[in-house]
């Protein structure tokens, strides 16, 4: 409680809160490991994102975690071969949608153009995007990291409501995190950039061994995890490390 000036007494509390994307990527391999995950995960404060063939499995599972998707089409139906829709997830429960994942713009070559396309249609069917910015190592060494997530942010439309992951592109799936100290240089450069009350995430080989050191940075609002996320044991530890900010104060 803290009294103000002249007469007025204001309760200022302090949301702990961190959000934790659980990104399963093309895994497991069956629906009977994936329900396993999920009733794991089934924890406020997590966003379960598992591949589209297992949407409505786990969203018969979840009912304190979010569900979201790891990708979409920019159109809502037609001719599009192989392609989901936002009002196909929607459909199925699903809130929040991974935009721009590296491994969708190095892997499968989605370009800044497409990704907008996709935060744009993801925004217009009430999803909520999560949208993944990051330097590659090449842009890290040549000093240019800053410069490649401006350019990746840029497309963002200013007043809408995201999410940002800022997943450095050489320490995804590699075991080698960013140092909590850089990435909360970054998180603040991005802050700058976004909407007042953006949530802004980090994600690179996070495990439960340094989950806290990024968590414990208070502009970090959470994180977005890979590999981690679909190792019970693993991810059991890492949900319990994310409830103990689960307060306010
Ligand atoms: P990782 O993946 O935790 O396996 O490094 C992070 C991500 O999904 O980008």
């Amino acid at each position: 409680m803290v009294c103000g000036e002249p007469t007025s007494c204001t309760i200022i509390t302090y949301a702990m809160k961190k959000q934790f994307v659980a990104n399963w990527k093309m895994n497991p391999g069956s629906v009977k490991e994936a329900l396993g995950i999920a009733r794991a995960s089934d924890y406020e404060s997590v966003i379960v994102c598992p591949p589209f063939p297992f949407i409505p499995a786990v969203s018969g599972i979840v009912k304190r975690a979010e569900l979201g998707a790891q990708d979409l089409f920019w159109e809502r139906k037609g001719a599009y071969t192989g392609e989901v829709s936002s009002l196909q997830l929607r459909g199925l429960g699903v809130r929040y949608v991974i935009i721009g994942h590296s491994e969708r713009r190095y892997i499968i070559g989605e370009t800044d153009e497409v990704v907008e396309k996709k935060f744009v249609a993801a925004l217009r069917a009430g999803l909520v995007p999560i949208v993944c910015v990051g330097e590659t190592a090449e842009e890290k060494r040549a000093g240019r990291a800053e410069e490649a997530v401006m350019r990746e942010l840029r497309a963002m439309p200013a007043r809408s409501r995201f999410v940002v992951a800022y997943e450095p592109v050489w320490a995804i799936g590699t075991g080698i995190p960013d140092r909590p100290e850089d990435t909360e240089r970054m998180v603040r450069v991005i802050r700058s950039r976004v909407p007042r009350g953006t949530s802004i995430l980090y994600g690179g080989s996070v495990t439960a061994a340094n989950l806290r050191s990024f968590c414990d940075h208070s502009n970090i609002d959470g994180v977005l995890v890979g590999g981690a996320s679909i190792r019970i044991h693993e991810l059991r530890r890492m949900i319990h490390i994310i409830g103990t900010y689960d307060r306010t104060e």
